[in-house]
């Protein structure tokens, strides 16, 4: 609730909320909510308004399961009910950058629908090829991130760093 207003900040609500999910209810995600999903990811800041994505939307049973064979770090791929699959041109300076923006965007549009994800590395990983081979996706793209969603069955709360440890004002002064 905001003080000054007594409003609910539902931005804010929706960032707080999110956490990583990997274990997933066996419940499709809608379709108006995937589309949805796509239009934030579309809207999403690139350097120079390059816009070098392309995202694709895994959600076969057989492919999910091939993703979690191939991604050592993302094995309950498996069990999501889709996958997004964020690439992004690499031959763009700042490709990461603008990958990852939209790799928010992303799971911040799920989490808005009570759809819960996990970022699961792309750029640098082993997997990157295999995965783009897997989707058919042209030389001139890299992987950035695979995104598997699904309404939550699990919840986990990891620990964060206290507010007044990642902060300074003005300049930074040693304690
Ligand atoms: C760049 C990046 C790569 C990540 N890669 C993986 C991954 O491969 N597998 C995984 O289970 N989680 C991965 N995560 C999720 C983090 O483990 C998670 O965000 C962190 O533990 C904090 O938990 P929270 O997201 O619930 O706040 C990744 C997160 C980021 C930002």
């Amino acid at each position: 609730m905001s003080e000054h207003t007594g409003t609910i900040n539902l931005g804010l609500t929706i960032i707080k909320g999110r956490r990583s999910i990997r274990k997933y209810k066996d419940t499709p995600v809608e379709e108006h909510i995937i589309m949805s999903t796509l239009e934030a990811a579309r809207l999403a800041p690139t350097a120079r308004n390059v816009q070098p994505w392309l995202i694709g939307v895994v959600r076969e049973k057989e492919r999910l399961a091939k993703l979690g064979e191939l991604v050592q770090t993302g094995k309950f791929i498996k069990e999501a009910a889709v996958c997004f699959a964020v690439f992004a041109k690499k031959d763009h300076k700042f490709y990461v950058e603008d990958g990852s923006a939209a790799t928010m965007q992303i799971i911040m549009a799920l989490q808005s629908f009570g759809v819960g994800t996990c970022w699961v590395a792309g750029d640098k990983m082993p997997h990157a090829p295999e995965v783009q081979k897997l989707l058919n996706v042209p030389d001139a793209y890299t992987l950035v991130s695979l995104i598997p969603a699904g309404y939550p069955a699990e919840v986990t709360v990891p620990s964060k760093k206290e507010l007044d440890e990642i902060y300074f004002m003005e300049e930074y002064k040693e304690e």
